[in-house]
C-alpha cells in the first residue's frame, strides 16, 4: 500500500496523513516510506502506533530558559493529551531564547528562532503542531514560524512564575526588579536588602509574574484564538497549568482531523481582538511589534493609527503591574482571560474562529458567569481611561513612535524639555552617572543608536536610567527618548520605536545636545523644535549607508530586518506563502 499514498517524485498526496506526510525526496516515494518506516520502528513504534495524526510537539526547554523550566511536564501532558484523543506525539526541539542570557538582545535572535520554527514543522512529517512557549520572544517566534508553515497550530504558554515576597512585600519579576534597582541606585536601601531582594524576585519557574512581553504575548495568543480558552493564565507550577497541556494535545488531535490551519484562525478579526485585547491589559509595548510581525506573515498590515483610535474607547482595565498593582497568579484566581472578554465583548469581534472550532464569542458565553474579584476592572471603572499605548507622530519619528502612556507620569505626558543626547549605549554607560553630566529633571534624554539595525536587534535600552545624580536628588522620571525598546515589565515617561532609527539616519540622529523636544500624548505629538529648512540641512548631514554585517547571521539580519513599524521582521519572510507545507 506504501506506493498507492505517494505521488511521484517522491512527495505525499495532499492531505496524506502521518507518517506518509512530505516523504524525503528520494526519487521513490515508496522506498522513502519504507525506509521512513524502519527507522521510526527502531524507536520501539509498530505499524499501529503510525497510523494516526501526528502531532508535532515544539520543545524550548533549554538550561539558559528558566521561564521554560517546566517544560518536561508540559510535554509530559500534552504527550497524554495527544494519546488520550488518539494521535501519535512527536516531540521535537527548536531554539529556545531566554530574555535575560541573550545577547545583545533577545530580540536579535526572535526571527531565527522562527525560521526554526517554520522549517522544522515543514520538514518533519505532523499533522498539527503544539507549539510551547512562555519567555517573550518564544511565543511571537513560534506563531511567526507557524503562521507562514500553515499548518493546524495551537499555541501552549509555559505559565507565569509565582509572585515572591520581600519583607512582607509582594514582589514579582521583573516590575519590582528595577523598582528596587532604582532604589539602591538612589541609595535608599543598602547591598545587603538588595542582596535579600535578588533571592526573593523570581520564586518558581515560569514567566515573568507582572504584565510584561511573556504576559501580554500569552493574554494576545489567547485573544487571537490561538490557546484553549484559559490557556494564558494558569502560573507554570499548578495542576491547572498541566491540564491546559493535557487540553492543548487533545485538541491539536481534532484540529489535525478537522485540518482546521492557522491561516482561519490568524484573521483580521483575530488581530482587532489582540489589539482591543492589548490596550485593555496595559500591554508591553513589545506586543505591536510582535503582532505586527505575525500579521504581517498572513499578509495582514497593523496599522497604528487605527490602534491609537481603538485606545481612545479601549480602557485599561486590567490591574496588574507595571500599569496597576496585581499578578498573573492574582488575574488568574479573577478568572484570568475569560473575565477580561466578557468585560471587553462591546468592543470584539465575536465572530473570530479559535483552535476548539468555535468562536471567541461562543468561548465568552460557555467560560461561566461572572463573579465578584478585583483585577479586572468594570469598564465603568477602569485603572486608565484609554489603552495603554498610545502612538505618536511628529518631526522627529516620521513613520511614528509609541508611549505607554498607563505607566507614564501625567506631569511629563504634556512637556517640552532641552534635550540630552547620548549617542550610543556606550557613551550612555559611561557618561549617565557621571556627576558632573549637564542635566536636570525637566530635560530630556536622548539615546540613539538602539533601533532594529543600530542595536543591533533594537535591545531594551529605551528605558534609560535616571541619572545619578538626579536620582540621588529623589527623582523618580524624566521624559527619554529612543529608537529602541523597552521591557514590558518597565514603567516611566518613555518613548521608543521611534522610527526611522538613527542607524539609518532618521530625524532621531539630528538631535543635538541643548535642542528642544515638545512631548504632546494628548496631541500624539514629538517634535524636534527646528524649523524645517534647518531639519532638511541636517537630515541631509546625518544621511548614512545601512551598515553591513561581516559574515553569518549579523550579515542576514542587517541586510533583511525591517523598521519597528513593519515588525522587525525580515522583509523576506514577510507576506503569506502560496500554500501549506
Ligand atoms: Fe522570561 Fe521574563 S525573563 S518571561
Ligand atoms: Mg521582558
Amino acid at each position: 500500500d506504501n506506493k498507492e499514498e505517494a505521488t511521484e517524485g517522491g512527495q505525499a498526496a495532499p492531505g496524506t496523513p502521518g507518517f506518509r506526510r512530505g516523504l524525503t525526496n528520494y526519487g521513490d516515494a515508496g522506498f522513502s516510506l519504507f525506509l521512513r518506516k524502519a527507522f521510526i520502528k527502531g524507536a520501539g513504534f509498530t505499524d499501529h502506533a503510525l497510523d494516526r495524526p501526528v502531532i508535532g510537539i515544539a520543545n524550548t526547554g533549554s538550561s539558559y530558559n528558566p521561564c521554560h523550566g517546566n517544560m518536561p511536564q508540559l510535554i509530559e501532558a500534552v504527550r497524554r493529551g495527544v494519546m488520550l484523543a488518539g494521535g501519535l506525539p512527536m516531540e521535537f526541539p527548536t531554539i529556545s531564547i531566554g530574555e535575560s542570557f541573550a545577547q545583545p538582545t533577545s530580540m536579535y535572535l526572535r526571527n531565527l528562532m522562527s525560521m526554526d520554527t517554520e522549517e522544522m514543522i515543514r520538514a518533519q512529517p505532523m499533522d498539527a503542531v503544539v507549539l510551547i512557549g512562555g519567555c517573550d520572544k518564544t511565543v511571537p517566534a513560534q506563531l511567526m514560524g507557524a503562521a507562514s508553515a500553515k499548518l493546524p497550530s495551537i499555541q501552549l504558554i509555559t505559565g507565569a512564575m509565582l509572585a515572591g515576597s520581600h519583607r512582607g512585600e509582594v514582589v514579582g519579576a521583573c516590575t519590582d526588579c528595577r523598582r528596587y534597582w532604582g532604589r539602591y541606585r538612589a541609595e535608599e536601601i543598602d547591598a545587603a536588602e538588595i542582596g535579600a531582594v535578588n533571592n526573593r524576585l523570581v520564586p518558581s519557574v515560569g514567566s515573568c509574574s507582572v504584565m510584561g512581553t511573556a504576559s501580554t504575548m500569552a493574554c494576545l495568543a489567547e485573544a487571537l484564538g490561538m490557546t484553549v480558552p484559559g490557556g494564558a493564565s494558569p502560573p507554570a507550577v499548578t495542576s491547572d497549568r498541566m491540564r491546559v497541556a493535557e487540553e492543548t494535545g487533545a485538541q491539536a488531535v481534532r484540529m489535525a482531523r478537522e485540518r482546521l490551519t492557522i491561516d482561519r484562525i490568524l484573521t483580521a478579526d483575530a488581530f482587532h481582538n489582540a489589539m482591543t485585547v492589548l490596550l485593555a491589559i496595559g500591554g508591553s509595548t513589545n506586543g505591536i511589534v510582535h503582532l505586527t510581525a505575525i500579521a504581517g506573515r498572513v499578509g495582514i498590515k497593523i496599522d497604528l493609527e487605527e490602534l491609537d483610535r481603538m485606545g481612545r474607547e479601549t480602557p485599561v482595565l486590567l490591574d496588574l503591574k507595571p500599569s496597576g498593582q496585581h499578578y498573573m497568579e492574582h488575574f488568574h484566581a479573577a478568572g484570568g482571560m475569560a473575565t477580561l472578554l466578557r468585560e471587553l465583548k462591546p468592543l470584539l469581534r465575536l465572530d473570530a474562529l479559535t483552535v476548539t472550532g468555535r468562536t471567541l464569542g461562543e468561548e465568552i458565553d460557555a467560560a461561566g458567569p461572572a463573579f465578584v474579584q478585583d483585577v479586572v476592572r468594570p469598564m465603568s471603572d477602569p485603572i486608565y481611561p484609554e489603552g495603554g499605548i498610545a502612538f505618536l507622530r511628529g518631526n522627529l519619528a516620521p513613520g511614528g513612535a509609541i508611549i505607554k502612556q498607563s505607566a507614564a507620569s501625567p506631569a511629563l505626558m504634556e512637556h517640552e524639555g532641552r534635550a540630552v543626547v547620548f549617542e550610543n549605549l556606550e557613551d550612555l554607560a559611561r557618561r549617565i552617572d557621571d556627576p558632573d553630566l549637564d542635566v536636570a529633571a525637566d530635560d530630556v534624554l536622548v539615546l540613539k543608536n538602539i533601533g532594529p539595525v543600530g542595536g543591533p536587534g533594537m535591545p531594551e535600552a529605551g528605558y534609560i536610567p535616571i541619572p545619578k545624580r538626579l536620582a540621588l536628588q529623589g527623582v523618580k522620571d524624566i521624559v527619554r527618548i529612543s529608537d529602541g525598546r523597552m521591557s514590558g515589565t518597565a514603567f516611566g515617561t518613555i518613548v521608543l520605536h521611534v522610527t526611522p532609527e538613527s542607524a539609518l539616519g532618521g530625524p532621531l540622529a539630528c538631535v543635538r545636545d541643548g535642542d528642544r523636544i515638545r512631548l504632546s500624548v494628548a496631541k500624539r505629538e514629538i517634535s524636534l523644535l527646528v524649523g524645517d529648512d534647518e531639519m532638511a540641512r541636517r537630515l541631509a548631514a546625518c544621511a548614512v549607508p545601512r551598515p553591513q554585517g561581516r559574515r553569518g547571521y549579523q550579515r542576514l539580519f542587517l541586510k533583511s530586518v525591517t523598521q519597528a513599524d513593519e515588525g522587525v521582521d525580515f522583509d523576506f519572510l514577510q507576506g503569506q506563502p502560496p500554500e501549506a507545507c
